[in-house]
């Protein structure tokens, strides 16, 4: 821990009625921590270097603090929050603690949460009042709130003042002083809170429990510094620094020795990867390059960002091979006015140009995108300017959002002025002209032989496999059990609006 993170101690006088007790005595260690979030330093972006720390491990007198006890995390949010769960269940187990499916059984609960519309954080307050009945019938089961919410000054604010049965919150910095926090609220009567809002640091070596042995997830690098104006994550997850490309081939060559099928690398802002080395010229497009050579099926990233997505990157994805033939590229809005008041620093017509380069390169390419609708001051003819983009692109499906005013942003300053009627109907609009586009291209693929990497029975029914193609579409089909975990061929026999409906073929045959 360096100076800017010194931890200040400081009595809280948070209320907490619930009664901890520990079986041991670890007063000696701490006094209760109290270090909140403040907004402006994670809006800080300091010109010191990234500092890694290649060899954490846990200290010796944390080791069986979870002898007997039980966590469970729910997780809220985007893929990166995910994988941080996987973190935590990982320092978890290392600290002696069982993963347990059920609230009810859990000695620890942590809710792992996403701050990026008003709805992410609804719902985790919804469940915080949920967990108020649990901790009164069980009043030494510890509650921790984690993630992207615990960032924000307005949320710790709200914790403290209204929900005094939650013991501990801290930072999407902090996961890697879980044993400490965890130690320190089992003896604390008082919230224990740590968030440390700049952050420029990476940490390797953290232990992982992965949710599967199919497919697995890899930072490559943290943060983001991009500030669209409508955005939290620059706030909650600080500045972009990159792993090293060592840590991350040796990751992913330890994954694939594991038997994985597929790793999808992961950042706010995978673009960006790179350019926070004071050391090496390298960025995304060197570093798939390198990891396109390691035996593994299929190589993903994910987001993208379109004002950092270079040409060298084409010309690597262009090669093929175990990059997959998708990318993910959000684009907001379709129009240049509205695209610079969100500060996406590229205009429609750089974006459909980086889309026309992409698609001469890889012109069987799947294009996924983000959209938003009904931004400050966004008008009908903007919104239209949208939907052109939208037919002219063709993406293969989108994510579609109504915008959502976050504390703290340069968005939130402005006149949330779209009437709630017409944001709705143009997601409406805007959600019927993705339906469209979708069901028309999967109609494309009935008759046709595809390869789905098999990961489990379908949701809706057992006797049917599930699986997804490397352009992600989701194939259900007949198969015997033991194609799960393995790349079969698929004759698509029905397209649906967002999946495709066939059976398992064993000749050899062209895949598409
Ligand atoms: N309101 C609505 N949608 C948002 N997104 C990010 N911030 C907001 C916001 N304030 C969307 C963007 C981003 C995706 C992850 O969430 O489309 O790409
Ligand atoms: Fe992920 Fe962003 Fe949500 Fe945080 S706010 S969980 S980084 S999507």
């Amino acid at each position: 821990m360096n100076e800017k993170q010194r931890v200040e101690s400081q009595k809280v006088q948070a209320n907490n009625s619930s009664d901890k007790k520990s079986d041991k005595d670890y007063s000696k260690y701490f006094e209760t921590v109290y270090v909140a979030p403040n907004l402006k330093d994670a809006k800080k972006r300091g010109k010191e270097s990234v500092q890694y720390h290649k060899d954490f491990n846990i200290p010796e007198e944390f080791y069986g603090l979870g002898n007997g006890r039980k966590f469970y995390i729910r997780t809220y949010g985007c893929q990166m929050n995910e994988h941080d769960t996987e973190v935590m269940a990982g320092i978890f187990e290392a600290l002696g603690y069982e993963a347990t499916e059920t609230v009810e059984d859990a000695n620890v609960i942590l809710l792992n949460t996403c701050a990026i519309r008003e709805n992410a954080e609804n719902k985790v307050f919804g469940e915080i009042g949920h967990l108020k009945a649990l901790k009164k019938n069980n009043p030494d089961v510890l509650l921790g709130v984690c993630g992207c919410m615990s960032q924000e000054e307005s949320v710790v604010n709200r914790i403290l003042n209204k929900h005094h049965h939650i013991d501990m919150i801290f930072g999407t910095h902090n996961i890697h002083r879980l044993p400490h926090l965890l130690k320190e609220a089992y003896m604390s009567k008082e919230m224990v809170i740590e968030v440390w809002s700049k952050e420029g640091d990476v940490i390797e070596n953290l232990p992982k429990v992965r949710k599967g042995n199919i497919k697995g997830w890899v930072n490559i690098m943290y943060g983001c510094d991009k500030f669209c104006t409508y955005c939290i994550v620059p706030y909650t997850r600080g500045k972009e620094r990159s792993r090293r490309p060592d840590d991350i081939i040796q990751e992913v060559r330890q994954l694939a020795a594991l038997g994985y099928k597929e790793i999808t690398l992961l950042g706010q802002n995978v673009n960006a990867y790179g350019k926070d080395f004071e050391d090496i010229e390298y960025g995304l497009g060197h570093l798939m390059d390198e990891i396109r050579k390691i035996d593994i099926a299929r190589i993903r990233f994910t987001t993208s960002h379109p004002r950092d997505f270079d040409d060298h990157l084409i010309d690597v994805l262009a090669k093929g091979g175990n990059l997959v033939d998708h990318i993910h590229l959000p684009v907001q809005s379709g129009s240049t006015d509205v695209l610079k008041i969100m500060a996406r620093k590229y205009s429609r017509e750089r974006y459909l140009e980086l889309v026309r380069k992409i698609k001469e390169a890889m012109p069987n390419v799947s294009l996924t995108t983000d959209i938003i609708v009904g931004f400050p001051n966004e008008t009908d003819e903007q919104f239209e300017e949208t939907l052109s983009l939208y037919r002219e692109v063709e993406f293969d499906s989108a994510y579609t959002f109504i915008y959502s005013p976050r504390e703290g942003t340069p968005a939130a300053k402005m006149e949330d002025n779209i009437p709630m009627e017409v944001k709705k109907e143009r997601l409406q609009r805007l959600n019927a002209l993705v339906n469209e586009v979708s069901a028309k291209k999967l109609k494309e693929y009935e008759g046709q032989v595809v390869e789905v990497l098999v990961e489990g029975e379908s949701k809706n029914n057992p006797d049917v496999l599930a699986g997804y193609t490397s352009k992600n579409k989701l194939v259900n089909f007949k198969g015997p059990k033991s194609a799960i975990g393995q790349l079969v061929k698929v004759k698509v026999l029905e397209a649906k609006t967002w999946t495709l409906n066939g059976e398992m073929i064993t000749e050899t045959v062209e895949v598409n």
